[in-house]
């Protein structure tokens, strides 16, 4: 049997860094697990428009199609802020998407024990938080026609166009009701029904797809800015959201924070099962490229290997061997070891990137 194939995309900023640990990670499920992944490597985002004009290749597009998973760090930087919109970093990372079809974009927001106390908001409000967010990626505002900038008499005019099928709906509706049936069997969907007709549709489809397939669900709806004020004020109502591209990026980012620490938290981004049964899949934190700590040792690296824990789960059927690297990171923050970010300002004696990626393979290691 061949191995399964992995493409691995650090990007910019600390994406290198913190994939450098993943690397670790993927070599010791090699040596002590026996299971090995054909791993290649390319670039993506900023690094790529500086080797070849653009933030994806061609050759690492087809590539991205051809094997088992991707796993990407992070896109973007200063230096590219003035770079033309169609060559910036992140229209590599929205190509991937968009052309592979990823349209189920999973965040789950936890909060482990031991960070309780590094959230914003009460440790009550938090503690034992989990919640998954479903956010749908490849159509919305991101990507709906028309789009631009266009003269209109004599001023300029921005266009974004907010459009989903019902098809598309239905696809992402179905993965969230898949998801709440493993979990605590709640969804919620989040849309603005008051004041869009897209909104309208969603809500309808998303009931006829619970209605027809997922009666044993239980489903609620909410406007999307009154679930963002739901999601601070008692977040814990929730199991699981599902929401449009847009919201999902607002309410994702919101999500996280109730963690904690952006530095903590992981994503999967699934599309249709391919020939082998594996769903297309890429796999990246939900942190950015952080250029301001970039190439110091500092950014934590747990987002990106908690992925690698989601790749593991939902590409690889190993949900066993995702447990125990979710469990090797609960046991290192248990014990205190933590990077900058989760220190806050009187911080001391933080771990570096490579100190903890070593000490998550320590606990595997002490796992076995
Ligand atoms: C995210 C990011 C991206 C998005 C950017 C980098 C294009 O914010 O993954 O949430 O807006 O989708
Ligand atoms: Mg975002």
């Amino acid at each position: 049997m061949t191995n399964p194939s992995l493409l691995i995309l650090p990007g910019d900023g600390i994406g290198p860094e913190v994939m450098a640990e993943v690397r670790k990670i993927i070599g010791w499920y090699g040596d002590k697990r026996g299971l090995n992944f054909d791993v290649s490597e390319g670039l993506v985002g900023g690094c790529s428009y500086d080797a070849h004009g653009t933030p994806l290749t061609d050759e690492t597009m087809e590539k991205a199609q051809e094997v088992d998973a991707v796993l990407l760090g992070a896109v973007g930087g200063p230096k590219y802020d003035d770079l033309d919109f169609s060559v910036k970093p992140e229209r590599g990372l929205l190509r991937l998407r968009k052309e592979m079809d990823l349209y189920a974009n999973l965040r789950p927001a936890q909060c482990f024990d031991a960070l309780a106390d590094f959230s914003s908001l009460k440790k009550d409000v938090v503690a034992g938080l989990d919640i998954m967010i479903v956010r749908e990626l490849t159509s919305g505002i991101y990507f709906g026609e028309p789009r631009g900038i266009f003269e209109e008499g004599n001023e300029r005019v921005g266009i974004n166009t907010q459009r989903y099928t019902e098809s598309e709906i239905e696809r992402v509706a179905r993965s969230a009701f898949e998801l709440a049936r493993k979990r605590n069997n709640k969804v919620c969907s989040m849309e603005k029904a008051n004041v869009m007709e897209s909104g309208i549709l969603w809500r309808a489809v998303v009931s006829e797809v619970h209605e027809k397939e997922y009666p044993d669900v239980e489903l609620s709806h909410m406007y999307a800015d009154a679930g963002a004020m739901q999601l601070c004020r008692w977040p814990k109502q929730f199991d699981v959201i599902v929401t449009d591209n847009l919201f999902g990026d607002l309410l994702s980012d919101a999500a996280a924070m109730l963690t904690g620490s952006l530095g903590m938290l992981p994503s999967a981004s699934l599309g249709a099962p391919m020939a082998n049964g594996r769903p297309k899949a890429l796999y990246e934190p939900v942190h950015g490229s952080a250029p301001d700590i970039a190439g110091q040792g500092k950014a934590n690296p747990i987002a990106c290997i908690l992925s690698f824990a989601m790749a593991l789960r939902y590409s690889f059927d190993e949900g066993t061997e995702a447990d125990r690297l979710e469990a090797a990171v609960e046991k290192v923050l248990a014990d205190g070891v933590r990077t900058a970010d989760l220190l806050g300002e009187e911080g001391v004696n933080p771990v570096s990137t490579s100190e903890m990626g070593d000490a998550i393979v320590a606990a595997l290691e002490a796992s076995l």
